[in-house]
């Protein structure tokens, strides 16, 4: 899950691609490098770490117009200048970018080896580099290319640029590149805000599909081994929505824009709502799917559905579907959830799911995304490009989608979008300065406590915010926390408390409340610190913070206290909120 970014026009190339870079590093920031061509031939600069702030004269490398750009997400060999991308092909005639994982590149390394071929890196990407020279030797670059990517396993998107002919050449298979066209430029990357400065026409490749950009742009389908001919597409998204300013950083912007996220989330065709509710309604033996917050979206979508609709439908995460494949039929319905749309392990599910000739219906952020093309079903989430690595309104605008199809199967649609769009209003409402100074406050105790662990509490509705918000709290504040319902506590968990542990109990004003009051009584027994996140103060909270009670929708409001004191503790700690350690925004790996 890395972030590739190249340029061929009349500008300054490398410009263009550090500028791509900085807009793509929620993809990956291990490390970066930059290549580019001119008459003495083809120079690459890379460097380990963030690009952070860098500036274009640190950059040693000539002006040209032609570029080719990379940033990390490390997962074949360790984060080293040497490993960093781009990587030299053995005469240095090309240079190759890549974002994926080449499964088979040990037997190809081997053989290439018993050649005579030498390697400088730990990588799988250098081996691509290594093949392409090999086939360069018998094939035009259109064929080298074509017979190197069909020697790859796995899911894999490359870029290279040849030196020789000044060409770039990219071509995927499960991971996503997308081509921006403008008078007289081109631009190919992994993902759309590379480019968006420049150009909102854009066209994105399907599998097998290679981009050649020289004097002009071609297409082939690598696979049918046929040219095809493609249609930009014109992106919707402003260059201000992503930007953080005035912001500190992009998690803390995109909290706060949940009031009118989870109001653009209503904002579906009516008539194509209660036809993929009624598809839900019959479908038999279906699933919900998601990885990581996406996974926890799915989670409280069966609980939606089981309790407001009274359908029953499975949940499971993402990578370990394949083994419920058995049940499927063409009669299930699979609901894949997913910002980026492009998770490796949702993908995977749901090219599983197709196999059976089961339905999808993928509920998806990203405009043009895979999972956006695969679905037979799309439906978009509407937040808005989310940059932070750590999800947070896509989150709360996915389960205001599922609780509208909640509604629209015991079709009541009009009710269900009244309820959201006056839980955009009570949250405008609740997010002004002294609940977050109040959330801030919390933070700062639980760091100047030196806690190391949290626990967070929640029954029906409020398990799955309870598992998200300990995913919040870990992923940006390292401080290790866990979720789980509140009953199972008696069943081993609650060893774990000591005096003073923190623990947050969700406690909505449901069914479910006098045993979520007395899950809290029993923590603060063993010596918990009880933070409540309720519509209402009880007196067995040490910390109480306020949320509206919205019946049915109180789960996504529930959920915005826990992102803030995530983020709070994060830049308390001193940690990068928008670019956590170890993470990138779209995992396009298994
Ligand atoms: C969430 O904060 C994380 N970035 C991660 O768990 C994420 O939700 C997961 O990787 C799924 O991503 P997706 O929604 O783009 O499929």
């Amino acid at each position: 899950m890395c972030g590739i970014i190249g340029y061929k026009g009349q500008r300054n190339a490398v410009e263009i691609a550090l500028n791509g870079l900085k807009k793509l590093e929620y993809r990956g920031y291990d490390s970066w490098g930059i290549s580019t061509v001119d008459e003495k031939g083809a120079h690459i600069f890379k460097k380990v770490g963030k690009i952070g702030s860098i500036n274009l004269s640190d950059v040693k490398l000539p002006e040209s117009s032609i570029a080719l750009a990379h940033t990390r997400w490390a997962t074949h060999g360790g984060v080293t200048e040497k490993n960093a991308h781009p990587h030299f092909s053995e005469s240095k005639r090309f240079i190759v970018v890549h974002n994926g994982i080449v499964e088979n590149y040990q037997q190809i390394k081997e053989q290439l080896k018993k050649e005579g071929y030498k390697f400088q890196t730990e990588t799988d990407t250098e081996v691509i580099a290594q093949l392409l020279e090999k086939n360069s030797k018998e094939n035009d670059i259109k064929n080298a290319l074509q017979k190197t990517f069909l020697s790859l396993e796995g899911r894999n998107a490359i870029v290279v640029l040849d030196s020789k002919t000044k060409t770039l050449m990219g071509v995927r298979k499960g991971s996503p590149l997308v081509i921006g066209v403008n008078e007289k430029e081109y631009f190919i990357a992994s993902d759309v805000p590379a480019f968006l400065d420049y150009t909102t026409d854009v066209i994105f490749l399907e599998d097998y599909e290679a981009g050649i950009i020289n004097e002009s742009l071609e297409f082939f389908n690598l696979k049918e081994n046929k040219k095809i001919t493609k249609k930009s597409e014109k992106i919707t998204w402003t260059l201000e929505q992503a930007k953080k300013e005035p912001y500190a950083h992009f998690m803390l912007k995109e909290i706060l824009e949940q009031p009118n996220t989870i109001r653009l989330a209503t904002m579906q065709d009516e008539e194509e709502l209660n036809s993929i509710a009624n598809k839900i309604k019959n479908a038999y033996g279906s699933f919900l799917i998601g990885c990581g917050t996406a996974g926890y979206a799915a989670l409280a979508g069966s609980y939606f559905f089981s309790k407001i609709s009274r359908k029953h439908i499975n949940f499971i995460v993402g990578s370990e579907f394949s083994s419920h494949q058995y049940f499927l039929t063409d009669k299930s319905l699979i609901i894949a959830i997913s910002q980026s749309g492009e998770t490796a392990d949702t993908l995977e599910a749901v090219e599983v799911a197709k196999k059976k000739n089961s339905k999808v219906l993928g509920i998806v952020n990203v405009m043009g995304s895979s999972l956006m093309r695969y679905a037979d079903y799309p439906l978009m989430t509407n937040a808005g490009p989310e940059i932070c690595v750590c999800s947070t309104k896509a989150f709360t605008s996915q389960l205001s989608l599922l609780l509208l199809l909640a509604y629209a199967i015991n079709n009541k649609l009009e009710d269900g979008k009244k309820l959201l769009l006056k839980t955009s209003e009570e949250l405008k409402k609740l997010l002004d300065k002294n609940y977050l100074e109040n959330i801030k406050k919390l933070a700062e105790k639980i760091i100047k406590e030196n806690h190391q662990h949290i626990y967070v509490i929640g029954r029906s509705f409020n398990y799955s915010i309870a598992l998200e918000a300990a995913l919040k709290i870990k992923e940006v504040s390292y401080i290790h926390a866990e979720g789980f319902a509140a009953g199972e506590l008696k069943h081993g968990v609650i060893a774990l408390i000591e005096k003073g542990t923190p623990c947050i109990a969700i406690v909505a004003n449901d069914e479910e409340k006098s045993a979520m009051i007395s899950s809290a009584t029993e923590l603060k027994a063993r010596g918990g610190f009880m933070i409540g996140i309720a519509p209402e103060n009880n007196p067995v909270f040490n910390y109480w913070i306020k949320v509206p009670d919205l019946g049915n929708a109180s789960p996504i409001v529930n959920v915005i206290p826990a992102q803030l004191l995530a983020y709070y503790l994060a830049v308390g700690l001193g940690h990068d909120p928008d670019k956590p350690r170890n993470l990138a925004k779209s995992v396009t790996v298994k």
